[in-house]
């Protein structure tokens, strides 16, 4: 059933991906197929670097139209505007981003960064929710398309002003930019033969992707879904396909099976961190699904934690989207499993009490300055799609000409404030959104580097027992839900 399915998905995507559009043909996507690492040897360095995620486009964004049909259809009696969906988007909702936000979002945030930039994490979920499957039922030819589109926009967007040079993205896939979402299969074998071939929509992302893989990485791409890419002298970034180790992924195995797409993951992972080491460079981890008790399978989690820690000398940052809200998450070597790791989406307030429990688990223990050997941390981005407001992070790392070189020291995180943009539009102020800094880990966490020390001293400082811990807890919240106070007494559900 689930093999029709792909496969029909690939006839049509196929077919799109060689005509109707101006898109390149596979033939000269497979001819043009360069280095990413050439462009960026010689380029000016600036000691930054852009994380942006979950961008969730959604054609059938309707300005206007019910909060209620996921912002899709108009209402059928009349309503206060202000209860519809926005011009610029729907924040505190359910519904995906705005095809006006996104394609705002990306060229300003490109014209005001390209410039100040080393490279971008772009770690997945381009494609709208499939939030209504009876009425809109979101196709595979559509969640490709979204990808092409995002691809097509962000190469265009993320050149130098000097020479129109390109910057170095590395994407990696969602679990909404497969389909069936979720579901996700490893290479199957070719009936008669000994031979496997290779999962189709990894050959289809392989080809459109082409620029920003590496060629010396074409054959792990394809066989696996991840790659390894220098961006910058000396900075390593490691693309993994989470779809393998997710939990909601039943079309593969345990990571500890011989033979799984899993194993063979943290086996490559394991030999690219070797290979990194033996070379001397720092290397930043990007994916989609973060790793934790209730994303993970078991199995998985426990690899993955442990080869992570095995070289997080080297391992700067666990760059991650996927749950939709700003946060970092403390993994212990032998975490148990959290008792509710059958639940699939929490609500804001849910997810808070959860952290706080861990970071008090934690954090308070280990030696005197909190650190305990065993703990490695994950980076939750908040998304582009205005769940709670739109956002993106800038990131920065260490020029320095010493071993402290590519040492990961700080972000700022940005966002724009959709309430009032909207409330503008609707006044006939047509400005488009402007974004602002919401936080930054120095000013406003005291963080003097981003090193999992500092992460478990943060953990700590949050949850000690005095006023100005009560008073940091807050804010961390209120940055949780980037800046939309509503959303945290809100039950709401929301999507991953
Ligand atoms: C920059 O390069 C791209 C890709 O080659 C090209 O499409 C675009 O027209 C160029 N822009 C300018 C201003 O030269
Ligand atoms: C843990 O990681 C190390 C280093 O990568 C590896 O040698 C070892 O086999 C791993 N142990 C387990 C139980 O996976
Ligand atoms: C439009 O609205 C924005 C956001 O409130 C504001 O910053 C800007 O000044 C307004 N522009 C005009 C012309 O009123
Ligand atoms: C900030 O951190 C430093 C140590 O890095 C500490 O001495 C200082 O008290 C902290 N300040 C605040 C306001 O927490």
């Amino acid at each position: 059933m689930v093999t029709i399915k792909v496969l029909s998905w690939l006839v049509l995507s196929c077919c799109y991906l060689l005509g109707v559009h101006s898109l390149p043909t596979l033939q000269t996507v497979l001819q043009k197929a360069t280095s990413v690492f050439s462009s960026s040897v010689d380029s000016p360095q600036y000691g930054r670097f852009l994380h942006l995620t979950d961008i969730h486009l959604d054609d059938y964004y309707a300005e206007g139209a019910t909060i209620k049909s996921f912002c899709h259809r108009m209402p059928k009696k009349k309503k206060k505007k202000s209860k519809l969906a926005g011009h610029w988007g729907a924040p505190g909702t359910d519904c995906d981003a705005a095809p006006s936000l996104v394609y705002h979002s990306l060229e300003s945030i490109a014209n005001e960064w390209k410039d100040k930039i080393d490279f971008v994490l772009w770690t997945g979920d381009n494609a709208r929710h499939d939030s209504e499957p009876g009425k809109i039922r979101r196709s595979g030819q559509e969640i490709l398309q979204y990808n092409i589109r995002m691809t097509e926009l962000m190469q265009k967007h993320f050149r130098r002003s000097a020479d129109n040079s390109s910057i170095p993205i590395v994407p990696c896939l969602g679990n909404n930019d497969v389909h069936p979402h979720n579901v996700f299969s490893g290479p199957t074998p070719r009936p008669g033969t000994d031979d496997q071939d290779d999962n189709l929509q990894l050959i289809l992302y392989r080809n459109f992707w082409a620029d920003m893989i590496p060629e010396d990485q074409y054959e792990a791409f394809r066989h696996g879904g991840y790659f390894a890419v220098d961006v910058a002298r000396g900075i390593r970034v490691l693309s993994l396909n989470t779809l393998y180790f997710f939990d909601s992924n039943d079309a593969v195995g345990s990571c500890s099976a011989k033979g799984e797409p899993g194993y063979d993951h943290v086996q490559w992972m394991e030999e690219q961190l070797a290979r990194a080491h033996e070379d001397g460079v720092k290397v930043f981890i990007i994916g989609h699904v973060p790793p934790s008790t209730r994303s993970f399978k078991p199995d998985c989690l426990d690899a993955y934690v442990n080869v992570s820690l095995a070289y997080k000398d080297i391992i700067q940052g666990h760059f991650y989207g996927h749950a939709n809200a700003d946060h970092f998450q403390l993994l212990h070597r032998n975490a148990e499993d959290d008792d509710d790791s059958m639940t699939i989406q929490e609500s804001p307030s849910r997810l808070a009490e959860r952290l706080r429990d861990q970071y008090k688990e934690l954090a308070h223990h280990g030696k005197d300055d909190g650190h305990d050997e065993n703990i490695m941390v994950v980076h939750v981005a908040p998304p582009l799609l205005p769940l709670f407001n739109p956002t993106f992070r800038i990131n920065e790392y260490s020029l320095d000409d010493s071993p402290y070189y590519g040492t990961w020291t700080k972000y700022t995180q940005w966002y724009a404030d959709l309430k009032v943009w909207n409330d503008a539009y609707r006044h006939g102020n047509t400005s488009k959104p402007q974004f602002q800094v919401e936080y930054a880990t120095d000013a406003d966490y005291n963080m003097s580097d981003l090193s999992p020390q500092s992460w478990v001293r943060l953990a700590r400082d949050l949850t000690e027992k005095t006023s100005a811990a009560r008073d940091l807890w807050m804010a961390y919240l209120t940055n949780m839900v980037v800046q939309n106070e509503d959303s945290l007494n809100d039950e709401m559900f929301w999507l991953d």
